[in-house]
């Protein structure tokens, strides 16, 4: 009988696509394999001479010394260090201590109408998000967008009194749609917040579990959504994820109950 080598092996190859897909790695995003750590080290060395190399400006790989607290630690340094998007969005896109970074396609930032009253942050980004490299654009954005045009609010309008702006806790897509661990939502929360502070909303959505736990530190919207709270003096609503809702329209008068919320404080605010 032939005799299969181990990477023609059909057994070998289905172990490994099961490996791929448990690991989250569920879809190809080009022809050949990169390897990534090679580009890094390659970027972060520019031979000048044989003898002379300088580093380049670019985020040093995670040290190993630094443990989780530092890395949110210099979150929290850096995300204060920031006063306009531009700046935030680069220092995030440079933070090197979130490893959803490296198996993300894109650093998902944003969308919408940055003078907007009406922020919404979500929970991270999927498939389409990460290709796309903006919030809330699959299926459930999409369902976002029909319940905010039901209160004549929009990603696309300009005017402030009519236009949201979104982002998410995570900017990176975690691999295979997973939940962001708590460290990795401890990671990025300085950022998400600063980007609150700089977006200075008028009113805050926080959509979902996660949002709700980065906000108010209490998880559970479903007990949460119908109340109005407010953090550092911003009024804030959690709001049922759209996600949750394709699952079960049971709760969408519940959700329609809290977008006629959101446009009574408008008016109030107005
Ligand atoms: N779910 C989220 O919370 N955010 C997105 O951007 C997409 C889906």
């Amino acid at each position: 009988m032939m005799q299969l080598n181990p990477s023609q092996d059909p057994e070998v190859i289905r172990m490994l696509l099961e490996l791929c897909i448990e690991t989250g790695a569920d879809e190809p995003i080009g022809d050949k394999p990169i390897n990534r750590f090679k580009q890094l080290a390659d970027i972060q060395k520019v031979e000048l001479t044989p003898k002379e190399t300088v580093v380049a400006e670019v985020t040093p790989p995670p040290n190993e010394s630094v443990g989780n607290d530092k890395a949110v630690d210099i979150a929290t340094r850096q995300a204060e260090n920031c006063h306009t998007l531009a700046q935030l969005k680069t220092k995030m896109a440079a933070y090197p201590y979130c490893a959803l970074r490296e198996v993300a396609r894109n650093l998902v930032f944003s969308d919408g109408e940055p003078g907007a009253h009406v922020m919404l942050v979500g929970e991270a980004p999927g498939a389409e998000e990460d290709e796309q490299g903006k919030p809330f654009v699959g299926s459930s954005g999409q369902l976002l967008d029909r319940m905010f045009a039901e209160i004549g609010l929009s990603r696309n309008h300009q005017d402030p009194t009519q236009a949201i702006y979104i982002t998410n806790v995570i900017p990176w897509r975690p691999p295979g749609n997973r939940n962001p661990s708590k460290i990795e939502i401890a990671m990025m929360s300085p950022f998400v917040k600063r980007h609150v502070e700089i977006i200075k909303p008028k009113i805050l959505v926080a959509v979902g579990n996660f949002s709700c736990a980065v906000f108010l530190s209490k998880s559970g919207v479903t007990r949460l959504r119908g109340k109005w709270f407010e953090w550092r003096e911003i009024p804030l609503l959690p709001l049922f994820h759209p996600a949750y809702l394709l699952r079960g329209p049971g709760r969408k008068a519940d959700a329609w109950h809290d977008m006629l919320m959101i446009q009574r404080k408008l008016r109030d605010l107005a």
